[in-house]
């Protein structure tokens, strides 16, 4: 017998199992369904965040940060270490733990919230009474009623054409988690997010890591200023990297694997390695949906097509999070999440895109919200900038991490705050100062007149606003 829902979330990675908590606390009777399966076949929701993205990424940087600190940098302190050596199972095994208390955590606030949860995969079958019927497939099929349903299916790595994944030697972020041996040599297809995240993991472990991009410059989306610093970082810390490259076949075999491609004199060139890891963009989800049964629309790239309020072209039918347009990052899941929550119970969920903050969990880390220079020059738009470098920042220099700086980017006239832009110890931390600066409109004076600890890398906030009027006080 089918049971009947008022909402149904498909996916239960950041925003699916978000949604469904936000439709729980307004008092909605909510299912969430999720397929992922864990290594024993069990439910593991969380999704590519959890499993296989943002968390065990995370336990692996911090692991290896960890080696690589008490293999060059202890001895700046006066500790010495002698026979340091590197345990690789028991430090991805930690990565599992961590990533099997998160899979719990969920579950249980899937209780806690009296959430009833499915293991296995859902697809639309027809349009019914008012709502939908989602059919359940896995080990206990079954057929389900909801009149409002969230999509909230998630994204995939994309593949180089006719390079499938092997997740042996041809790595997605999936394979790249979970290398049993460190490579002597890794290559990285793309230096973006995961190339960098994932190529400084195994860089830190002893791998030699080439980079492979295909644009001419390095991290474009970044701010000039920032994305000039983390190069010159990143280089000198052994990343080898080579852009305008364009692959032209990629050969897996007993010795390795083959990259041929050309440089941006267009010389054919080969690179050959170990592991390749290749991390050019994910793409939308939608397999297993079932979206002709419905009708449901999607563009040219395989996401679901939403309005602003993530309404897709059927009633009642929501998408979110990496299966629709806009940054996959999973905090920008979770608020579209919880604002379809509450449009659906009548409120007024409201997503602001001008504040979502990026981080890359490099070491020195990168953080930023809102614009950077070069998008506000070619939008003509007047303004004014201020930095302060960490070399001049008294808790830097106690930590021993004094690389990059804190810039702000505020209006010419107004003194509002347009951007602001870290690269250095900390800037994932440091960078919520400014997204609440931003989400209030505050001005850069606004953040210059405020307090801050001392000594904290905070102040090198305080000071980059101060900067902005030209009135640094420590620099
Ligand atoms: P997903 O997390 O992909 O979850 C979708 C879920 O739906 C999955 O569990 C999937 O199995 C399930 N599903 C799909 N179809 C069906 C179906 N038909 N029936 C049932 N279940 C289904 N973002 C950050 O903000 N910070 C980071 O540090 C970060 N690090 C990352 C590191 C890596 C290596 C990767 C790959 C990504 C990282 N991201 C990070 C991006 C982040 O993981 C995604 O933006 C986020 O997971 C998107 O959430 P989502 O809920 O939309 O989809
Ligand atoms: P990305 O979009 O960040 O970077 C992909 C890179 O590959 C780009 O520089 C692109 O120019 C390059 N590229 C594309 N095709 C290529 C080709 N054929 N040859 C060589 N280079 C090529 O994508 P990535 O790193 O795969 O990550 C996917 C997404 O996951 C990110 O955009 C981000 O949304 C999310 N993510 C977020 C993280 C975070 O928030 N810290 C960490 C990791 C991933």
């Amino acid at each position: 017998m089918s049971q009947e829902f008022d909402v149904i979330v498909i996916g239960g990675g950041p925003g699916g199992y978000i949604a469904a908590i936000r439709a729980a606390q307004l008092g909605f009777k909510v299912a969430c369904l999720d397929e992922w399966k864990n290594a024993k076949g069990g439910p593991a929701p969380g999704g590519t965040c959890t499993n296989v993205g943002c968390i065990p990424s995370k336990a692996l940087l911090q692991s290896s940060e960890h080696y690589e600190q008490a293999g060059h940098h202890f001895a700046d302190h006066g500790i010495n270490v002698e026979g340091l050596s590197l345990d690789l199972a028991k430090l991805l095994g930690r990565k599992d733990t961590v990533v099997k208390q998160n899979n719990d955590g969920i579950l249980y606030l899937f209780k806690k919230n009296k959430i009833t949860f499915f293991h296995g995969r859902g697809s639309f079958t027809k349009a019914a009474d008012g709502g939908y019927e989602i059919a359940v497939a896995g080990d206990k099929p079954d057929t389900l009623k909801g009149k409002h349903i969230i999509l909230a299916t998630g994204s995939n790595a994309r593949q180089l054409p006719g390079t499938p994944f092997d997740e042996t030697q041809i790595l997605s972020n999936d394979g790249a988690l979970r290398i049993g041996d460190v490579p002597s040599r890794l290559g990285v297809v793309g230096s973006g997010v995961i190339g960098l995240e994932m190529g400084s993991v195994w860089r830190r472990l002893g791998a030699e890591v080439t980079i492979l991009e295909a644009l001419p410059g390095f991290l474009g989306a970044v701010d000039e200023q920032v994305a000039k610093e983390a190069q010159k970082a990143f280089t000198k810390q052994g990343l080898k990297f080579q852009f305008g490259v364009k692959i032209t076949e990629v050969k897996a075999g007993k010795k390795g694997v083959s990259v041929a491609y050309t440089d941006s004199a267009g010389a054919a060139q080969k690179l050959d390695v170990d592991k390749l890891i290749v991390s050019i963009g994910r793409v939308p989800n939608t397999n297993g949906l079932n979206a002709e049964a419905v009708g449901l629309k999607l563009d040219e790239r395989g996401a679901i097509v939403v309005d602003d309020d993530c309404k897709t072209n059927l009633p009642n039918v929501w998408a979110i999070g990496d299966v629709v347009r806009g940054p996959m990052l999973a905090h920008k899941a979770e608020e579209e999440g919880v604002a379809v929550a509450e449009r659906i119970a009548g409120q007024h969920g409201h997503v602001n895109f001008n504040t979502i903050p990026w981080v890359i969990y490099t070491s020195p880390e990168i953080a930023w919200v809102g614009k950077t220079e070069q998008a506000l020059k070619a939008e003509g738009r007047p303004y004014k900038a201020g930095s302060f470098p960490f070399a001049a920042n008294g808790r830097a220099r106690a930590l021993g991490d004094t690389t990059g700086f804190v810039k702000f980017l505020a209006d010419e006239k107004t003194d509002e705050i347009l951007g602001v832009h870290i690269i250095g110890p900390q800037a994932s931390e440091l960078i919520s100062e400014a997204v609440v600066a931003m989400e209030f409109k505050a001005s850069a004076e606004d953040i210059a007149r405020i307090c801050h600890a001392h000594p904290s890398l905070s102040e090198a906030t305080k000071e980059a606003a101060l900067a902005v009027d030209k009135r640094t006080l420590n620099f």
